[in-house]
């Protein structure tokens, strides 16, 4: 082995949170760290890239509350949505991993510990923001209010989206409990501290060195300027949440992390979950870490995360390159899952478009100055003009020429000088855009790649090869080479089509040092041509935009959301038994009458009903909801209850029809039932009913009733939700 050990690089992409589907817009970063990822294994770069969920904190305990499920099974079911999700986009990092996973918590620890240890750890007594009429401690995030540093109006408890100041909630002028709207009060409670004015030399030093070094961009110089400059007051790392990494320190066992510290932490916990060889990559001298993130996540990658690392004096590898991005808009707004807009990771594989071509768009219109928007169509245009009728029409002629007219074998080529200039003009592209790739600029070389198979086209239709001219065989000869440089650039962004290529070109997948050589030569035999990309048809995107558009903005919406009841198989039940979940505190076993079967169904309802109250009840029930394991227990089927908040509890009541038999049909006149087999938690949530004054149940302003009665709910107020 050579004394010099060969640069490594690490890139890290932003660990999403756990407690969503991922939207196209979510994909920027993940895509945008694979494609950097990808040109450098082309390059024959010593790569490794990590991704994973972020899985603790306030965001994830949030989903649990309103799915009814624990924070864990949150995890579960999200963590397999999102990796299912960016396995289809075609991200390919070596490590996909979780924070809520024993090695992070292993790492986390330790940091901790280490950090305490050298004197990095204060404990303080927190003025905490509570809010009186939820009656809890209030997340950061869950506070709002006017930014003490430049008076932003909405700042979060947390952070100012404004000027970057990295917050805490009491700090906030005119504060407000998001939840509710009242003001918090300040509550005591001890806590620790990470001591960041203690650190702030050594990290100045660094960030004064690193940001030149590691060409920063200028809004990031510009926030960790500001925040040195203002001077680093010490950040608050524990929490006092169920939900997260445990503190291991006497006196602080009922507290967890702040999932900002854990989360960041995370990357190296993957890593370890994923790689035997995890401290080359986290302790080598030669790493370099690139991180790629959205803007709002700067400052706990340029101070919180190396803070906590510096403070260790274990020899972490820190941050060299950032790449932080803003982000894209639907169609003018924002995107939201609950009202049907925007494309959602499982929409993008239902329209039948490829991902290659999502991973296109989203990479052409690359969010890095200011946000950007996704338009219907803006999107068939760059579909068709740019991929259709300018990359994949210059690859498709070519290799259709060559199969038509040289019974597929690459003509001699005898370049003369109007050859050699466009072969000069490409190459200069080539090194262009390998110039920068390498300086992360991935937009700009997208363009750049476009750019050469639009002087391909060009020079195609100036040679008019068809016409039977001399120069016809060299113009056939350069373009097939070309189209073998395209296709090893355009790999990084479009894998998939970039193999597409090589195969019609008969040609094993090459590397970045293959480009701007002439390798298919005379005689050599290609392939039969492909299409690489279908043309976006007006109707169809007619449709897709009705599909995406949300639920209720236009008359044709109306049919799909009664679509959305008559999925539903609602029926009357009536329960037999109840008993207490032995693994799950709050969940209830019971055994349902369906009329002509008996069912078990498991209900987080155990702090609103007694056995009692239960046993012998009638109740409405899901009949066709795809049964799932509740902690070690099976429901086949959810029964349904109206939630509203009343002063400060979630009130919780469950549907009835108490003059009805088990196993009458529930349905709304009108809408004729097509019940799907299994439906999804997610498609039952679409069809939206509401409580009315007087106890009855509406779907889009009709009431559910059996063929004896209406159904319905006491003890909630109008408006009130049936889930
Ligand atoms: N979950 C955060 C977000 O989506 C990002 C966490 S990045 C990490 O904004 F560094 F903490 F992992
Ligand atoms: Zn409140």
């Amino acid at each position: 082995m050579s004394e010099k050990t060969k640069q490594k690089i690490l890139v890290t992409s932003a660990l999403p949170y756990v407690n969503n589907v991922p939207h196209i817009g979510n994909m920027v970063c993940v895509i945008s760290a694979d494609v950097y990822t990808r040109f450098l294994r082309l390059k024959g770069v010593d790569v490794i890239s990590v991704l994973g969920t972020d899985e603790h904190g306030t965001t994830t305990e949030t989903k649990a509350i309103e799915e009814g499920i624990t924070p864990k099974e949150v995890c579960e079911k999200y963590f397999k949505i999102h990796k299912k999700i960016y396995d289809w986009f075609e991200s390919s990092f070596d490590c996909f991993g979780r924070t809520s996973s024993k090695e992070n918590l292993e790492i986390t620890q330790d940091i901790f510990k280490k950090l305490n240890k050298n004197g990095f750890i204060k404990k303080d007594i927190l003025e905490q923001a509570y809010c009186p009429k939820c009656k809890k401690f209030l997340a950061d995030r869950f506070v709002e209010g006017v930014c003490p540093k430049c008076g932003y109006k909405d700042a979060r408890g947390d952070q100012c989206e404004n000027c970057g100041a990295l917050l805490n909630a009491t700090e906030l002028v005119d504060a407000k409990c998001k939840i509710c709207g009242t003001k918090p009060i300040t509550k005591k409670s001890e806590h620790l501290f990470i001591d960041l004015p203690k650190l702030a030399p050594m990290l100045e030093k660094w960030v004064k060195e690193q940001s030149v070094k590691g060409k920063w961009s200028q809004n990031a110089k510009t926030m960790i300027d500001a925040w040195l400059r203002d001077g680093l007051k010490p950040r608050c790392i524990t929490r006092d949440l169920k939900w997260g990494i445990p503190v291991p320190l006497k006196g602080f066992e009922k507290k967890v992390f702040y999932s900002w510290f854990d989360a960041p932490i995370g990357y190296i916990g993957i890593t370890k979950e994923c790689r035997k060889d995890w401290k080359e990559w986290w302790f080598g001298k030669d790493v370099r870490l690139v991180q790629f993130m959205g803007k709002d996540n700067i400052p706990f990658h340029t101070v919180l995360f190396p803070a906590s690392l510096i403070g260790t004096k274990d020899g972490y590898i820190l941050l060299d390159r950032i790449s932080s991005n803003e982000y894209i808009n639907y169609e003018g707004g924002q995107f939201s899952k609950s009202r049907g807009l925007g494309i959602f990771g499982d929409d993008a594989v239902k329209t039948g478009i490829k991902a290659d071509a999502w991973r296109y768009y989203i990479m052409v219109n690359r969010p890095e100055k200011a946000d950007t928007d996704f338009s219907w169509e803006d999107f068939q245009s760059k579909i068709n003009n740019e991929l259709v009728a300018n990359f994949g029409n210059f690859i498709n002629r070519t290799i259709s020429f060559i199969n038509q007219f040289y019974k597929s074998e690459v003509p001699e080529a005898k370049p003369d000088k109007k050859d050699e200039k466009l072969i000069k003009e490409i190459n200069d592209d080539i090194k262009k855009i390998t110039d920068l790739l390498n300086d992360v600029q991935l937009k700009e070389a997208l363009k750049q790649i476009m750019h050469i198979s639009r002087l391909g086209n060009q020079y195609f239709q100036e040679a008019e090869p068809w016409k039977k001219k001399e120069n016809a065989d060299t113009c056939l000869a350069t373009c097939a080479n070309i189209t073998k440089d395209l296709a090893i650039l355009i790999r990084p962004y479009m894998p998939e089509t970039s193999s597409n290529i090589f195969k019609q070109l008969n040609i094993k997948e090459l590397g970045w040092k293959d480009l701007g050589k002439v390798l298919l030569r005379k005689g050599y035999k290609i392939n039969k041509p492909e299409l690489l990309f279908n043309k976006l048809e007006g109707k169809d995107v007619e449709r897709f935009k009705k599909d995406f558009g949300g639920k209720k903005v236009e008359g044709k919406r109306e049919e799909s959301v009664k679509d959305a009841f008559s999925k539903l198989d609602l029926k009357v039940a009536k329960i037999i038994s109840v008993e207490d979940h032995p693994d799950a505190d709050k969940l209830i076993v019971m055994k349902i009458d369906l009329g002509n079967e008996e069912r078990q169904i498991v209900a987080g309802i155990k702090k609103y009903y007694s056995k009692e109250e239960l046993i012998g009840r009638n109740l409405i029930v899901v009949k066709n909801l795809k049964p799932v394991n509740l902690r070690g227990k099976e429901s086949n089927g959810m029964l349904l209850a109206a939630m509203e908040k009343k002063d400060d509890e979630e009130n919780v009541k469950l549907l009835s029809a108490k003059n009805s038999s088990p196993g009458d049909d529930v349905f709304i006149e009108g809408i004729k039932k097509e019940p799907k087999k299994h439906l999804g938690y997610n498609e039952f949530r679409e069809a939206e009913m509401r409580t009315d004054a007087k106890g009855h149940v509406l779907y889009n302003g009709k009431p559910l009733k059996t063929k004896k009665q209406k159904i319905t709910v006491e003890g909630v107020k109008e408006n009130a939700i049936v889930r």
